[in-house]
């Protein structure tokens, strides 16, 4: 006895009570109604939408699989409008996808259509990738899901994807860099031509150090067809100087038939850019071997190896070059003693600018990229 209320009146109250309040007790419940881990008869259509989106978010192949018709034959139109059109193409598409780490994918449901026997659902996927090299890519898409039932089960039959925004941000204040990986990219912006040196020497360990970062630089078959002719010799040098010279201007007779000023004009031009070109202490001859495996990819192979050297050289605080065009092959395997089946890839000095030069134009990284497709 309390405030003389009597026990059965309270009993009767709280069974009143019970029920006014249980279908709403239900409805609580079936709203955070777990999503099972896998399909399984019976789940409503949203129920396994639900079911493949919680998947994908988790990188969950085998989920996401039991939501997906056991059929061969399969309909994927990707962002990039690529058709797949098998189950295992999708299955592939999915295992690569799932590979990477560090993106996510909120989920908005739109439409969900429930027949008998097939329905749709409509929602915008928010695909968020945040790649440590290009900030974050973004790419919104409407997702068109088509279900079809097997063994009392809804499956995914097709999937339709539309993108509706796609972009990378500019910056993206989550991800962040440390010195050391900061300090590699500056070293590649930073790499120059430059065409003008200083005599300081370059201790040989240098060299040795620079061409062994060039010789892991990627290779057609793994074959390496390369040979760096290094040449510090400067009575060598100063007569490639003259050599250059009359060659240039041989070539410039030949092409224009000029008048005896242009020549002069051009005679100054060449010879003050080859006075810089062929200031440095060292230079390198980057050659590859023609009679390796694979002839037909040793130009590539060179110009990579050539692009680790100039890099590797900025880090030790030298310029480079990709000289060709006043150092012709053929006269230069001669003036060098090259034999026959090496290719001249370029010529580059090592050495200390005069001067780092301005960073020459470059397009704006946006006129560069395409994600997907054009
Ligand atoms: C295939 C190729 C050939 C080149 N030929 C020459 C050349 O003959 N003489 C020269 O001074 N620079 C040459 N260069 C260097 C470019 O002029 C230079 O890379 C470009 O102007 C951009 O400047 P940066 O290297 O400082 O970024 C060449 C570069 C490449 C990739």
């Amino acid at each position: 006895m309390y405030l003389g209320v009597s026990s059965g009146f309270i009993s009767k109250l709280i069974i009143i009570l019970m029920m006014f309040i249980s279908p709403f007790i239900l409805l609580a419940f079936e709203g955070q109604k777990q999503i099972p881990i896998k399909n399984k008869p019976g789940l409503s259509l949203e129920e396994t939408f639900n079911l493949y989106v919680r998947s994908i978010q988790k990188s969950d192949l085998e989920g996401l699989f039991s939501t997906v018709t056991e059929d061969e034959e399969f309909f994927f139109l990707t962002a990039g409008g690529k058709l797949i059109d098998t189950r295992e193409q999708y299955y592939k598409f999915h295992e690569e996808w799932f590979k990477g780490e560090n993106w996510d994918m909120p989920v908005d449901l739109i439409d969900v259509y429930e027949a008998k026997d097939y329905g749709y659902t409509l929602a915008i996927f928010h695909y968020r990738d945040k790649s440590p090299s290009a900030g974050m890519r973004i790419l919104d898409s409407y997702f068109t899901l088509i279900f079809h039932k097997e063994n009392n089960m809804w499956k995914v039959i097709g999937d339709i994807c539309t993108p509706v925004n796609r972009y990378t941000t500019e910056e993206n204040l989550e991800i962040k860099y440390d010195e050391k990986q900061e300090y590699l990219f500056d070293i590649i912006r930073n790499r120059r031509t430059v065409r003008r040196f200083k005599s300081t020497p370059i201790p040989k360990e240098h060299i040795i150090k620079i061409l062994n970062a060039a010789r892991f630089a990627p290779t057609s078959g793994n074959q390496q067809p390369w040979k760096f002719l290094v040449i510090s010799d400067r009575e060598k040098l100063n007569k490639l100087k003259e050599k250059a010279f009359l060659w240039y201007i041989e070539k410039y007779k030949e092409k224009v038939n000029p008048t005896k000023e242009d020549i002069e004009i051009v005679s100054d031009a060449v010879k003050n850019s080859l006075e810089g070109a062929l200031s440095a202490p060292v230079y390198i001859a980057v050659l590859v071997d023609s009679k390796e495996k694979y002839p037909e990819y040793v130009i590539y192979d060179g110009t990579l190896a050539a692009g680790y050297l100039m890099i590797a050289a900025r880090a030790l605080g030298y310029g480079t070059g990709f000289f060709t065009s006043f150092f012709p092959e053929d006269k230069m395997k001669e003036f060098f003693n090259i034999p026959k089946q090496y290719n001249l890839i370029c010529f580059t000095p090592i050495a200390v600018p005069l001067k780092w030069p301005e960073v020459p134009p470059k397009k704006e990284l946006k006129d560069l990229i395409i994600f997907e497709s054009f």
